[in-house]
């Protein structure tokens, strides 16, 4: 049975990115699986402070809020569904506030042989495909070296169409859900 994390960092009810990981998450099979959803919003995760405390203490953060358990979570996981809007042709602020403390994950990741296989699924507002692309790769890039396996980064409209409307969408969340039953 594997292990899907999803972590949405919309602070928006109705968050067109997290309507998509909702709908991927209805796409996996049930019995192949088992799913965790984490919502920025519900969770208290701080910027990380560049102590660096996690060198010393094999990936263990000074600070002692909800991430150390998160990333126990996602170190014992095999796919990582992680959403976020785009703010200023960028991942959201509380998306970078976690990313940046995957630091510490990295760290109590060495010498694992086991990769956590990613699935970005990034909204915006504008309706130009291409506008995010060097973005998103570099995005992809970082999260290489913080030991992930980037499967794919979907990056969609969520304003343009409501976001279970859109075909293109659904397709794309369909493919990707059935290469991870190898
Ligand atoms: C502060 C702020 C900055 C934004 N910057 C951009 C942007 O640079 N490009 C863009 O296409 N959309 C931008 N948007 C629109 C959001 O990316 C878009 O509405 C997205 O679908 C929201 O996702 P969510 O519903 O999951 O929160 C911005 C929205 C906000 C609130």
């Amino acid at each position: 049975m594997k292990k899907i994390i999803f972590f949405n960092t919309s602070p928006r009810d109705e968050s067109h990115s997290r309507k998509a990981s909702e709908i991927l998450k209805k796409l996996f099979e049930p019995e192949k699986y088992t799913a965790e959803t984490f919502n920025f919003r519900d969770h208290v995760i701080g910027p990380c402070k560049a102590c660096l405390e996690c060198r010393s203490t094999g990936g263990i953060c000074s600070q002692k809020d909800d991430m150390n358990d998160i990333c126990e979570k996602l170190l014992r996981s095999d796919i990582f569904v992680f959403s976020f809007p785009m703010y200023m042709g960028q991942m959201n602020s509380q998306a970078k506030i976690f990313m940046d403390r995957l630091f510490a994950y990295a760290i109590r990741k060495k010498g694992k042989k086991k990769k956590q296989r990613l699935i970005m699924l990034a909204s915006h507002g504008s309706t130009e495909k291409s506008l995010f692309k060097t973005y998103i790769k570099n995005t992809a890039k970082a999260f290489e070296y913080l030991g992930f396996e980037v499967l794919d980064a979907i990056t969609f409209s969520g304003s343009a169409r409501p976001v279970d409307s859109q075909p293109e969408l659904f397709k794309k969340l369909k493919e990707i859900s059935e290469t991870l039953y190898d």
